[in-house]
This record gives C-alpha cells, structure tokens and sequence, in this order.
C-alpha cells in the first residue's frame, strides 16, 4: 500500500508560515493598530461628520452613530432642525450640531470643517455621503448644464469635503480616522440614461482608492460603498419614474413596470433598505474595518 509522506509535500521546519523568519517586527511601518472600541457601543467619543445628512442615507446614518455613543455634525442644503432636536431629546449626553452649506463651496466646506474643529478639536469620522441624481436622459439629449452640476457635487464637492476632513484627521492627536464616500453601483453597472451620475459615482470610487494610498501614513483610511436599488426612499421612486419617463429601449414607460424590470435583475429578488446600506457603512467607519482601506463594499443583493 502507498503511503503519503508529509514531509515531502510539507517540511514544517522548512515551511512553516511560524518559523520565526516571517515574523514582522511589531510597530514597524506607520499605521497603527487599533484596537480599543466597546461592542455596541463603537462610536462613543467620536466625532462624526456627515454630509447630505437631511437625506434618506445621512439621517440613519445620524441615528445609528447616536445610539453607539457618537457626537454628530451634519452638513446639508437644508436646514437639520428636527433632526437635531430629535436626537438631543434621544440621547442628553452627546454633541449634535448642524451647518447650512453647499459642499461645493470651497469656502463653506472650509469655515464648517475650522468651526467643527475649534469646537471639538477633532474629527474623527467621516460620512461623504451628500449627492445627486440628475436628469435620466439619453447621452445624445444630456446637457452640459446638468452634466456639470452632477460631476460639481458628487466629485468636486465630496473631494472639497474629503480634502478638508482630511487635513484635520492629519493634524489632530491622536492623528488618523476613518472616511466613507459614498459612491454607487451606477458607477460600475453604467445603467442606460445616467451618463452624468453614473460618471460621476465611478469617480468617487476611485477618488477613495487613490486617497486610501496618500492618507495611508496619516492612520487615515479611506472606503466607499455602492449601494444599488434601495429603498423605499427619495432616490428609488426618483429612478424609476424618471427611468419610465426617459423612453428608452431598456425601461417600460410605465414606472410599475420600470420597479419590477429593476429588481427582476437582482438575484436577491428585492431592494435593499437603508439599514441595509447604512451597516456596512457604519462597520467601515468603525474600528472593526481597522486594516480595511481602499475597497469598495457593493451593497446590491448580487447584481
Ligand atoms: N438611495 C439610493 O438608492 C442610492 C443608491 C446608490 C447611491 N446613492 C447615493 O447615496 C447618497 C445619499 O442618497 P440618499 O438616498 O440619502 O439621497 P437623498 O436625496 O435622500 O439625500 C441626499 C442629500 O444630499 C444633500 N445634498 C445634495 N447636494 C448637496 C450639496 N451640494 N451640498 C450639501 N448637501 C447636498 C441633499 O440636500 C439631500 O439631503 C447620494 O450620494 C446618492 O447618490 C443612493
């Protein structure tokens, strides 16, 4: 009878991924480990930012950093009133505040992020979530107009925010954090009728790669999500009544049609909720995501 023989496929002395000369010496290289966070409470002492935080993503999202622990600032168009008052009446011993802007005004984005940092000497977490849909039209009808608007605030807005934020997880001591730009499966399906948008989402993906690399040797990291049809919300009735409306060749004209042709597409045979979108985000601003930089995380049941 043959007999294998271990060690001619295997020496363990030879071999052994333990043997001491693949030992790394501990505290080299430049970013920290970290390890420290309380389960269930991830996010207390933080300091948040996030953007487009009157919106379906940002206003969860808020909610999920209060209840483990975290002190909010959010960033919209519009005013965040109720939304403050609400989670100062939920939770008494944490810091919320709101600033008006427009993320594409560099100025505003700077005096937010220096008012931010004066009050609370540091940033720790950053949710670059505030975006647009635009026009869904065919690439010959799209206007350099609304084209523009869509490329001003998803890429060059959410960079103005991602820069500045940045510059302070720099600056502060302890120095690092951790950002999330929210991108989208538009940016790597290239759904028909969304040239601006979808351009626009495949740029932020690789914006938080790139940034992932030069804020590497600050202990900041840097990940993005592409969330695909989710809802019920703003943005999937928006898609699919304007998917109906634009005529073309892929969608019905008739917007059930349109929400069913949609998800037909998913494997997972549904759309997502926004808790669904919002606890991958909240597991990449974590420490849990604390060796994670540089990915994307598709949060589309499949497609
Ligand atoms: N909901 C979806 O199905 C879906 C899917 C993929 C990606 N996304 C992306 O997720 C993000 C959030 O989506 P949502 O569903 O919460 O959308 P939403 O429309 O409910 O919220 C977007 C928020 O961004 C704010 N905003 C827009 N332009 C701004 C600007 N220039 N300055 C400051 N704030 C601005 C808006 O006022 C709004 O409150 C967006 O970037 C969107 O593109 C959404």
């Amino acid at each position: 009878m043959n007999t294998i023989n271990n060690n001619s496929i295997y020496d363990n002395n030879k071999d052994s991924l333990s043997n001491s000369k693949y030992i790394m010496n501990d505290g080299k290289g430049f970013s920290k480990k970290i390890s420290n966070e309380v389960r269930g409470k991830r996010f207390k002492d933080k300091f948040a930012v996030i953007t487009g935080a009157k919106g379906d993503f940002g206003r969860v999202c808020s909610e999920r950093i209060a209840e483990e622990g975290g002190n909010l600032i959010l960033w919209d168009l519009h005013p965040m009133d109720e939304i403050i008052n609400d989670l100062k009446n939920k939770f008494h011993n944490q810091i919320f505040q709101s600033s008006v802007l427009d993320i594409c005004k560099e100025e505003d984005v700077l005096e937010a992020t220096e008012k931010a940092y004066h009050d609370f000497q540091k940033i720790d977490l950053l949710f670059n979530n505030a975006g647009y849909q635009g026009d869904f039209k065919n690439t010959l009808e799209y206007t350099t107009h609304d084209f523009q608007k869509i490329i001003n605030i998803n890429v060059v807005g959410a960079f103005i925010v991602m820069r500045e934020i940045g510059k302070i997880m720099k600056e502060q001591k302890p120095q690092g954090g951790s950002i999330v730009n929210t991108a989208s499966m538009a940016g790597i399906g290239a759904p028909p009728n969304m040239v601006a948008y979808a351009s626009s989402k495949a740029a932020v993906k690789h914006m938080s790669v790139i940034a992932s690399k030069d804020l590497a040797e600050f202990n900041i990291r840097v990940n993005s999500i592409s969330p695909a049809f989710i809802g019920p919300g703003f943005m999937w009735t928006r898609q699919v009544e304007l998917q109906a409306k634009a005529g073309s060749q892929f969608f019905s004209s008739d917007p059930n049609e349109v929400a069913k042709q949609m998800i037909n597409d998913v494997p997972m045979k549904r759309y997502g909720t926004i808790d669904e979108v919002i606890n991958p985000v909240l597991f990449l601003l974590s420490d849990e995501s604390s060796y994670i930089t540089g990915t994307d995380i598709k949060i589309t049941g499949g497609i």
